[in-house]
């Protein structure tokens, strides 16, 4: 039988976990529903590579910001379903786990040229919004902490910078529009409430504008093209010894 999946792929020449002895500081796992024995400590990504599988999809930054690692898991004899990131969430005794690697959610087509940061803008390109019944399930599925409820509540208001404001942190992981029973899109209802105000309400920066003048001139090509031929202790080195606009007071962004 296959090993393969969407998400993970079981590696030939890696010990199976399976195989450790039981011991102190070792958990039990189950991976698309098979038992596995892993070290305490791990995060639900690295058990799952000790336990032999390779992520070729459900697998990006490692750091908690790319939104690729959205993990759905339930712990032996408990109801709950509970929702991670792979990569951040610790691993825990008994858990069933199970990586998705995208959420299908559909997604607005529109000309950010075109629209305008109207009260009810928002409104009309994402309508399902109003069918929220404030039920609060998609903050409590969010791996951010995010207020989501809010940010939909600030979208129906169409107050588009609050909800800008609170969704700032959103990794577009998909767990909020997996749960919420509304078919709300929150993501892309915030991602475009970000962009609203990215482009109409908010001021401009005086310098990020001088920076893509001189970025067009091609000011900067030659110093990449130097970059490019270093090798990695130089450009580590460069990368140390680099100085910082906000330590030199000049960071403003008007
Ligand atoms: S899960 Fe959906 S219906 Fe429930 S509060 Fe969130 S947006 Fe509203
Ligand atoms: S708001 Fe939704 S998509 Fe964004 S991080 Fe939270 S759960 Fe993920
Ligand atoms: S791999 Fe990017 S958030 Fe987990």
């Amino acid at each position: 039988m296959s090993k393969e999946s969407q998400v993970l792929v079981e590696k030939p020449d890696v010990k199976k976990a399976a195989d450790v002895e039981k011991k102190a500081g070792v958990l039990e796992v189950f991976i698309m529903g098979k038992r596995y024995q892993v070290p305490t400590g791990l995060t639900i990504m690295k058990a799952i590579e000790y336990a032999g599988y390779r992520f070729i999809r459900s697998c990006g930054c490692r750091a908690g910001f790319c939104g690729a690692c959205s993990t759905v898991y339930r712990i032996e004899d408990e109801q709950k379903l509970s929702f991670a990131l792979a990569c951040q969430k610790l691993v825990e005794d008994k858990m069933y786990l199970v990586q998705l690697p995208f959420v299908p959610a559909a997604k607005a087509e529109y000309d950010i040229e075109k629209l305008e940061p109207s009260e009810s803008t928002l409104l009309t390109i994402y309508p399902e919004i109003a069918r929220c019944v404030s039920c609060n399930t998609c903050t409590k599925s969010c791996p951010q902490d995010i207020e989501v409820m809010k940010y939909i509540q600030m979208a129906i208001r169409g107050n588009i910078t609050r909800c800008a404001e609170i969704s700032f942190d959103c990794i577009q992981c998909g767990l909020c529009a997996m749960r919420c029973p509304a078919d709300i899109k929150h993501y892309h209802v915030s991602q475009l409430a970000r962009r609203l105000r990215g482009k109409y309400i908010d001021k401009k920066s005086k310098n990020l504008a001088k920076r893509l003048e001189e970025i067009e001139n091609k000011k900067y090509d030659g110093d990449i093209e130097k970059l490019m031929k270093k090798d990695k202790k130089d450009i580590m080195e460069m990368y140390s010894g680099r100085k910082i606009e906000a330590e030199e007071g000049n960071a403003g962004g008007d």
